[in-house]
């Protein structure tokens, strides 16, 4: 079926799921003989959050949290609003926060700043989506599924104006939709 909204496919939904497969058994060999709470930040995290975890072999816990950056719409503006917190305590936890994208790097800098200074143990992150060309914060993830190039990307969990979450795979959608 044609998608008029799409210019191109760039991760079948069989090539993110491989990669969260390789993914998840990265981060059991890592996380061995731990517990880890893994933290979707929703809602754009949460189908990568939930194939990543089928792949992932040791003990683990979930938990969400809903952080807002106030800017003009598009990009972050650095300014993160908790709008909904954790149910379980990150203290001496060690945490993985799963991203589905990194863009300036400016939401995952406050939001791995916070855990730590909560007194959680140790803080990775495993990203989906690294846009590393667009960073401004001076953070990197730990795991990169894949660096992508500076484009209006959506599907797997991505959105534009809330829409296209649904899509299986990731594309990049066409310009005209959004300019
Ligand atoms: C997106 C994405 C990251 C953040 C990345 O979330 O899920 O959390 O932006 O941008 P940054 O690196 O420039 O801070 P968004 O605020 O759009 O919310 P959503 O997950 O509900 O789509």
């Amino acid at each position: 079926m044609a998608q008029d909204f799409l210019k191109q496919v760039l991760y079948t939904n069989e090539q993110i799921v491989n990669r969260c497969e390789e993914l998840g058994s990265e981060l059991s060999k890592i996380y061995e003989d731990k517990n880890p709470l893994i933290i979707g930040l929703l809602k754009g995290s949460v189908p990568f959050l939930a194939e990543l975890i089928k792949h992932i072999t040791v003990d683990m816990e979930i938990d969400f949290m809903d952080v807002s950056s106030y800017g003009d719409g598009t990009t972050s503006s650095g300014n993160v609003k908790i709008v909904k917190d954790l149910d379980i305590s990150v203290t001496g936890r060690d945490i993985i926060i799963a991203e589905d994208i990194i863009d300036t790097g400016r939401t995952l800098k406050v939001v791995k700043e916070l855990l730590l200074n909560r007194g959680a143990a140790s803080v990775k992150v495993v990203c989906l989506l690294d846009k590393k060309e667009r960073r401004e914060a001076l953070i990197e993830a730990d795991i990169v599924g894949f660096t992508i190039p500076n484009e209006f990307v959506i599907g797997f969990g991505l959105d534009y104006a809330q829409k296209y979450r649904n899509l299986p795979y990731i594309g990049v959608l066409k310009e005209e939709c959004y300019k």
